[in-house]
């Protein structure tokens, strides 16, 4: 595994259980990794894949389960009201508030319990000869070279990957936006229950959460805005002023104790698997992270992967990888659509007429109205079954 975040330990994981032995490789350290905050909601199968898949045995709790937060819902804000979408009574599922950071920790106690061969801080990663015999080098911890050779490479290393660049006759498909994201976190208590995703004349904000005192928010700022130039004074107001309404909601405050900029785009590449070498995650696709969807979707194509790997190693018979890009790519391209759906539904364009404005609203008001509607918004986020 080139990468050893949450896909590459998954998979790590997965291949283990299957009697497959694995080396995980990644250039940052543990702790960089389990300090870099990233997206918070899992849907229903990641948590099945955390909890069936033998992630906790022996621990004798399921943390995700106890220390997440089981979501019902969310609350879609506009026009100065909340509107609750209940997943549970559409589609009989919810979802889990349980941070990325987690999830990483989760898979790596677990991978350490079983023995894995992590090395992490290792640099000078190169993938060679991948539609012949592969073989990874690489510069260790110690500054030794070191190379492993491997039948097959699953390339993991994230939105900035190398291995894909690998992939021979490749096509990419790009979608920039004109925002991005101002993310914080503060501590304060939680200022609902559930998620809040609200479109404002100043446009989205996002009003997340990760524990009982400390809280995740977001609002849409320009791609070039420096976190640095605002007060806290200034953030809130922007947060409050985006958050309000007729029902007087007003957010929970308290200090800022990161902030940062979060890029925004969408991207896939096709074809994820060249000769001896497959791709999953960011490596091969991102999406804006309206919909949460970025983790989940990495986490299903390692669960597609470590399937397909395993047959055709048990068969000899390298064409069983054949079906692996179709079968990852076709939920892909559903979270791409649900993720651009969702992003273009609340945020507000540069330069957007009062047509476009009452059209969003229009779009919203049909889909809080519309049982059918709000049906859609909640298969589309809990996720769909994995084929
Ligand atoms: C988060 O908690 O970081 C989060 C939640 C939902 C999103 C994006 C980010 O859609």
């Amino acid at each position: 595994m080139v990468g050893g975040g949450p896909a590459g330990l998954m998979a790590s994981h997965l291949l283990h259980r299957a009697g497959i032995d694995t080396v995980v490789l990644d250039r940052r350290s543990v702790h960089e990794i389990e300090t870099t905050h990233r997206a918070g909601i899992l849907e229903r199968d990641s948590v099945r894949l955390l909890t069936e898949t033998g992630v906790y045995s022996g621990e004798g709790t399921e943390r995700v389960l106890t220390e997440g937060d089981r979501h019902g819902g969310i609350f879609l804000r506009f026009g100065g009201r909340s509107h609750h979408v209940d997943f549970e009574r559409l589609v009989g599922a919810s979802v889990w508030l349980y941070p990325q950071t987690e999830v990483f920790s989760d898979l790596h106690r677990a991978r350490t319990r079983d023995g894995g061969d992590l090395r992490y801080e290792v640099s000078d990663v190169q993938v060679h000869d991948v539609e012949g015999s592969p073989r990874v080098t690489y510069t260790g911890a110690d500054g030794g070279a070191h190379e492993v050779s491997a039948e097959i490479v699953v390339g993991a290393d994230g939105s900035r990957s190398a291995c894909r660049n690998l992939v021979a006759d490749h096509r990419r498909f790009t979608r920039e936006y004109p925002f991005a994201w101002f993310g914080i976190l503060c501590e304060a208590p939680k200022s609902a229950p559930e998620l809040i995703y609200a479109r404002s004349e100043r446009g989205f904000a996002l009003i997340s959460q990760r524990t009982e005192s400390v809280q995740r928010m977001y609002f849409q700022c320009d791609p070039t805005e420096d976190p640095g130039s605002w007060s806290e004074d200034r953030i809130w107001d922007e947060l409050q002023t985006r958050l309000a309404g007729e029902d007087g909601f007003s957010l929970q405050e308290g200090p800022v104790i990161d902030r940062s900029v979060l890029p925004f785009r969408s991207f896939v590449q096709t074809p994820m698997r060249h000769g001896r070498l497959v791709l999953a995650g960011d490596a091969a696709h991102t999406v804006p992270p309206t919909g949460a969807k970025g983790l989940n979707l990495a986490l299903a194509d390692v669960r597609v992967l470590a399937e397909v790997v395993e047959r055709a190693l048990e068969k000899k018979d390298l064409d069983v990888l054949d079906e692996y890009t179709d079968r990852a790519l076709a939920r892909v391209w559903k979270a791409q659509h649900f993720s651009y759906w969702m992003t273009t539904m609340l945020h507000r364009a540069p330069g957007a007429s009062d047509f476009d404005e009452l059209r969003q609203l229009g779009e919203l008001n049909s889909l809080v109205s519309s049982e059918a509607g709000s049906t859609y918004l909640a298969e589309g986020y809990t996720g769909w079954p994995t084929r």
